[in-house]
């Protein structure tokens, strides 16, 4: 499974990058309000640094717009994977930008048939939303072993980027359906290295090293 990380934080997708732990990159409008940084230029710097798909996410809402939008934004680097949401224009962009070989990120997805209707449309890949289903009291983690077992069912080549990924166990769940990929916040995934076990072992250890009296440097 891949590792996106869904940042605009440039230093934090630097530090996992160093650690060989990043795929991808996903941005959206909220995530660049978030950075203080000018979207263009931010993007360019993410490219810069990670080499996998940078998603940059267009905000006009008419399908010309959006395919405006989504050239500009996708001129910026070679690994920029233009962002569209799940609306009729959308997908009406997703066809025109996916035809001229750009990556596509069909986003804001939260049905079956949204997913299988952006496959239609050339995807390169799906966000469904895990937690904000949860936020509503349905279950995101349904959602994408149901999207899992439709493409399979077609051997659709649209990748399942599990989006809005805020637990660990998010991860774990998505990694066992099958999920292609999940992006999610630096945290989320720095969480994955925790275990109250692994800090109680490393204590104990170290007491009775204390005792030892020995050193190794
Ligand atoms: O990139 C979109 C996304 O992952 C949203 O996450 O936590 O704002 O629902 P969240």
């Amino acid at each position: 499974m891949k590792f996106f990380v869904d940042s605009a934080d440039v230093p934090a997708i630097a530090e996992l990058n160093d650690l060989g732990m990043v795929d991808g990159v996903t941005t959206n409008p909220s995530l660049i309000l978030k950075s203080g940084r000018d979207i263009l230029e931010v993007t360019k710097e993410i490219c810069s640094i990670v080499s996998g798909p940078v998603s940059a996410e267009v905000v006009a809402l008419t399908a010309p717009e959006m395919i405006a939008e989504g050239r500009k934004l996708a001129a910026l680097a070679p690994n920029i994977a233009v962002k569209v949401p799940l609306t009729w224009d959308g997908l009406k962009a997703c066809k025109v930008l996916s035809g001229e070989g750009f990556m596509v990120n069909v986003t804001l997805c939260f049905s079956v048939n949204q997913a299988l209707i952006a496959a239609k449309a050339g995807a390169t890949f799906i966000s469904p939303f895990v937690g904000r289903l949860d936020d509503i009291n349905l279950d995101g983690l349904d959602l994408i072993g149901d999207i899992r077992t439709v493409y399979d069912n077609y051997d659709y080549k649209t990748q399942i980027l599990a989006a809005s990924i805020r637990t660990a166990n998010h991860v774990k769940d998505c990694a066992l359906i099958g999920a292609d990929v999940i992006t999610a916040p630096p945290g989320v995934i720095k969480s994955l290295a925790s275990h109250v076990l692994t800090d109680k072992g490393l204590e104990q250890f170290l007491k009775d090293w204390a005792k030892t009296g020995q050193k190794i440097l």
